[in-house]
């Protein structure tokens, strides 16, 4: 089969990106406009000026990807795009300039479902292999995703309300670390110890998960402790926060393996960076026949190099999309 180069473009949150990859692994250019500075400054991502920032780069970011690729649209096989989940107005930005580069071009679309991108994530360096569990922790989304083969998605359990995430960047806001917060946490977890006894949330028999207790347990801890002028050691805190994080999405992934008996598990999305989720799987399946594997911290976070890799997969089997596809912020995988 002739090589296929797919242009992958991003905008489902606060990074723009295009990037072009060939035949679904190989990383030929990337471009990433990240709009973390701009969000900093209210603690967290705007939606509006997200949009309006999308709209100023991403033509820019297009570009730039194909000159640093040293290639022209002729030389690209089809377009593929986030349609969701995210923020609207963010997406609407990305398809929007995909749709318009693929009819004025007359390449095909691909609409790809962000949480999917993170998952073939893990096929830009690697090969997925079959049958897999993905645990899928990111700003929105914790779900553990059972796979039989390319693009066979079952949903067997999620998180019935907080995500990770979303958890880590709360608490980091609350105890004033900074944003985002899941990075920093992650540091200083490796800085202090386990002291504090924080609830091990929803240790039942599902493969569901819940954070908002554990998150409201770490902040009523922290709010108490200061109205009491009682100093909190931040390190301790972060440690024994990132700990219970560990155990809960250790344990509920291992019950999975079993029951599905699956030999292969993959993390997708921006926690999965996390140092500590990554040490304890490890820790866990040395010496035995788990194959684990993650991306590179680079494909973890928000990125068109996997939007174009999971494309690949849809453009083989002919899965296009029409130019009347809308966004679709709640979008789930299926
Ligand atoms: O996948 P992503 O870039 O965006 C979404 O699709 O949501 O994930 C962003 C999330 C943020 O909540 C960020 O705090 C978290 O990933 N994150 C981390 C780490 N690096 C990024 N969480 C924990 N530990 C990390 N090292
Ligand atoms: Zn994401």
């Amino acid at each position: 089969m002739k090589d296929v180069y797919i242009l992958g473009i991003e905008s489902s949150c606060d990074e723009t990106s295009a990037s072009i990859v060939k035949n679904g692994q190989e990383e030929i250019s990337t471009v990433i406009l990240s709009q973390i500075d701009i969000h900093t400054l209210y603690g967290g991502v705007v939606p509006e000026i997200a949009s309006r920032n999308h709209v100023k780069d991403v033509t820019f970011v297009i570009d730039k990807c194909l000159k640093d690729a040293n290639m022209t649209m002729d030389q690209i096989d089809a377009v593929a795009v986030t349609y969701g989940p995210g923020l609207v107005g963010s997406l609407l930005v990305g398809l929007e300039a995909a749709k318009t580069i693929s009819y004025v071009n007359n390449k095909p679309l691909i609409a790809v479902n962000h949480m999917a991108g993170h998952i073939y994530a893990n096929n830009i360096e690697r090969r997925m292999k079959f049958p897999l569990i993905a645990l899928v922790i990111s700003g929105g989304h914790t779900d553990l995703i059972y796979m039989e083969d390319h693009f066979k998605f079952k949903v067997i359990g999620s998180t019935l309300d907080d995500a990770v995430g979303e958890c880590y960047d709360k608490v980091a806001r609350v105890i004033g670390i900074g944003y985002p917060g899941g990075p920093l946490v992650d540091k200083l977890a490796h800085e202090g110890e386990n002291t504090y006894n924080l609830p091990v949330p929803l240790n039942d028999d599902s493969f569901n998960f819940s954070f908002s207790g554990l998150k409201s347990a770490v902040i009523n801890l922290y709010n108490t402790s200061k109205m009491k002028n009682i100093e909190l050691n931040r390190a301790n805190l972060c440690t024994s926060f990132q700990n219970v994080v560990v155990e809960s999405l250790t344990s509920k992934t291992v019950k999975a393996l079993k029951k599905y008996n699956v030999k292969n598990l993959i993390l997708a999305g921006g926690v999965a960076a996390n140092k500590g989720i990554r040490e304890r799987f490890e820790e866990i399946f040395k010496g035995t026949d788990i194959n684990f594997s993650y991306p590179n911290m680079k494909y973890c976070t928000d990125n068109a190099t996997m939007i174009a890799a999971a494309g690949y997969f849809m453009y083989k089997d002919g899965i296009f999309s029409t130019l009347d596809i809308n966004a679709k912020s709640g979008e789930i995988l299926k």
